[in-house]
């Protein structure tokens, strides 16, 4: 059986990712602090193993616990795959250097980076010890590799997570199992997150009247339109592990 898990499940990109596995009849656990109840009957309705952990990714003691429990569960049912999801993500805080806050920037780090680079650490622990092979996939972004007034801490973020896909990519390789890890860089799409950067002001955030404008000309992505070139590339077996995948290399 192959399962996969998914962070940030609740809503957006991470939503539809979930969706496009269970039609795919794999089974999934979704990670997030609140639960997505259309996912639950979707999963029902197809007869799917389906569980949501509630877990908040901004405190590590949550994480460990969350996450050992998920892989407890889900090891034991010996299976022969697992997808790993690293998608939840948070923009905020939006302001230049000097005048943020601090819990802001340390929640951002803690969820944007430190909690995938645990629960990767984790999974590929417990992975070794039951022979099953692992594929995690970091939801980054294009502000990983551009630098954007107003949001340095999420850059910063993105950077450290393609960073870690690399240097992780590099040690499997050397480890000669099938284990893959790619970072995956969705574009600008329709969600919550596009919400909250909208609502942040200009003195904060340059380039406010350009994020506005995408949504006004219709420019923000489906976020089932990039879930499923992600869930085809991850499904057919070519990614390359250690690569930083754009949407625009898989949509045509
Ligand atoms: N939208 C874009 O244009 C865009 C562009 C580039 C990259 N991305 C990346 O794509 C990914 C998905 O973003 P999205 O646009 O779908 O965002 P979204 O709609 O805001 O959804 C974010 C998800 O992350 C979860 N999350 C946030 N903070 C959490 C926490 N402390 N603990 C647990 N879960 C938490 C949320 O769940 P709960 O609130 O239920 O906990 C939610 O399910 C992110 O990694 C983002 O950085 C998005």
């Amino acid at each position: 059986m192959k399962y996969a898990i998914i962070t940030g499940a609740s809503r957006g990109m991470g939503e539809a990712i979930a969706k496009r596995m269970l039609e795919e009849q794999i089974a999934v656990v979704s990670v997030s602090r609140t639960e997505n109840e259309e996912i639950r009957q979707l999963a029902l309705e197809n007869g799917l193993f389906y569980k949501h952990y509630s877990c908040n990714l901004s405190l590590e003691k949550e994480i460990q616990e969350v996450f050992m429990e998920i892989a407890h569960c889900i090891y034991q049912k010996k299976p022969n795959q697992i997808y790993l999801f690293n998608n939840a993500g948070v923009i905020e805080p939006i302001e230049t250097v000097g005048n943020l806050d601090q819990t802001p920037i340390i929640r951002n780090i803690q969820v944007n980076l430190i909690a995938p680079i645990l629960i990767t650490n984790i999974f590929l622990n417990k992975g070794s010890l039951a022979g099953t092979t692992v594929h995690a996939i970091n939801i980054t972004s294009g502000a990983a590799t551009r630098s954007i007034e107003g949001w340095s801490v999420y850059c910063s973020a993105k950077a450290g997570l393609n960073m870690f896909t690399q240097t992780t990519a590099l040690e499997l390789a050397e480890m000669k199992t099938n284990n893959k890890i790619i970072a995956f860089s969705p574009g600008i799409m329709d969600t919550k997150m596009q919400e909250t950067i909208r609502s942040s002001s200009k003195g904060a955030f340059k380039e406010l009247e350009k994020f506005i404008d995408y949504k006004e000309k219709s420019k923000l992505q489906k976020t089932e339109v990039v879930a499923n070139a992600l869930v085809d590339l991850v499904l057919n077996g070519s990614a390359e592990s250690g690569k930083i995948y754009h949407v625009s290399d898989l949509l045509n």
